[in-house]
């Protein structure tokens, strides 16, 4: 079999793709001395609402300060519990202890990696407040019935949609189903900067207009602070990649599926590996393609072997992390979550991943287990 090198993420062939467009936005920005905020973030937020149908799109430095920011603005009593998920990146649970208040986990579904919404009910108690849903890798969680219980108690939720650029349920962009929803742009995302970059999407106007205000230190007149704030403010150059990236997004996020369409049909077949499963409702986007495998780290390493890069989402849950113990969660309370993060593995995907990249994969991944792992 020809050997080829597969890096998991790479922006090289998009680059090359696009390099005078690009290029051309850095050195008008550069020239023009507006840095921070100004013109092209306006003009980005305006993009981004128009893609996602948002009402109220507000640009900020990261994935992260948009779900410490958005939940900031919810107001949420201190103290109070917000329901989420241990099978997540740290910030999706940082940002609830950031706000002064304590994140009580529920594991997931292994099929779909995010929440199970069967297990909700039961952690909600006269302290709760909220539910922070986080939608992995292509698809949103079952946004149908976590509206169902918010309403029947009257709790906020905050989507951490950082991973789902482009995604719909139910035709709605991910985010904006609950009170709102974050967006990433770490680059590797399907939207993805030239460094750190996020954005919180709503349409309630109340939350966008303390968001607003958070990222500029709560001020509002600048110098007389309203709230105690942060200094989140998107760079300009950000905004310029996010707006000349925008426009070639969709043609990206079709030779995603085709990727993922390929990976799927072949590794269907491979009966060690299970695919991922796409709910009732989602129109997919596909970030990360992570399947389930019978000896994960073997096969990890034989990929690495062979020249393919892949990455583990995530090795540990969070409620198993050192800074989380206080919580006083301990191993097996989570077993789904638990099980994930031993059998994860996230697959090479990227634009400009071609039909022979992916053929090649599935290729080494079928004779890892043919010769009996
Ligand atoms: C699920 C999830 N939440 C939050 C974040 C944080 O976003 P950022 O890296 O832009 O701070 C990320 C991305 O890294 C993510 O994947």
């Amino acid at each position: 079999m020809e050997r080829l090198e597969i890096p998991f993420f790479t922006t090289k062939f998009q680059y090359e793709r696009h390099r005078e467009k690009i290029n051309e936005a850095l050195i008008k920005k550069a020239e023009s001395g507006e840095f921070i905020l100004g013109s092209s973030v306006r003009e980005f937020e305006e993009k981004l609402s128009l893609y996602t149908g948002a009402k109220y799109s507000i640009a900020v430095a990261s994935g992260t300060d948009a779900l410490i920011l958005a939940l900031d603005a919810m107001n949420l009593p201190k103290g109070s519990e917000v329901i989420t998920t241990p099978f997540s990146f740290f910030s999706s649970t940082s940002c609830i202890v950031r706000n002064g208040l304590k994140p009580v986990f529920v594991d997931v579904d292994e099929k779909t990696f995010n929440i199970d919404v069967q297990l909700i009910e039961d952690k909600i108690n006269e302290n709760t407040s909220a539910i922070l849903p986080v939608h992995l890798f292509c698809q949103t969680s079952q946004m149908d019935e976590i509206m169902r219980i918010s309403k029947k108690y009257g709790l906020k939720v905050l989507e951490d949609s950082a991973e789902s650029f482009g995604v719909r349920y139910r035709g709605i962009h991910a985010g904006l189903i609950g009170d709102a929803g974050v967006l990433s742009f770490f680059p590797t995302k399907t939207l993805g900067a030239f460094g750190d970059a996020g954005a919180v999407i709503t349409n309630n106007e109340e939350i966008a207009e303390r968001v607003r205000i958070l990222r500029v230190h709560g001020a509002s007149p600048k110098y007389f602070h309203k709230y105690i704030g942060y200094n989140s403010r998107m760079d300009a150059i950000q905004a310029e990649v996010l707006k000349v990236k925008m426009g070639f997004v969709e043609e990206e996020i079709r030779e995603r599926e085709k990727a993922a369409h390929i990976y799927n049909e072949i590794l269907s077949e491979v009966e060690e590996v299970k695919t991922p499963e796409v709910i009732e409702g989602v129109d997919p986007v596909w970030y990360v393609y992570n399947i389930r495998a019978k000896e994960r780290d073997k096969l990890r390493n034989f990929l690495k072997e062979k020249g393919i890069g892949t990455t583990i989402y995530y090795p540990r849950p969070l409620h198993l992390q050192k800074c989380f113990e206080y919580l006083g969660y301990s191993e097996g309370d989570f077993p789904v979550a638990e099980r994930l993060c031993k059998e994860s593995l996230a697959l090479p995907l990227f634009p400009g991943i071609t039909e022979e990249m992916v053929n090649y994969v599935c290729r080494v991944i079928k004779n890892f287990y043919s010769r009996g792992g």
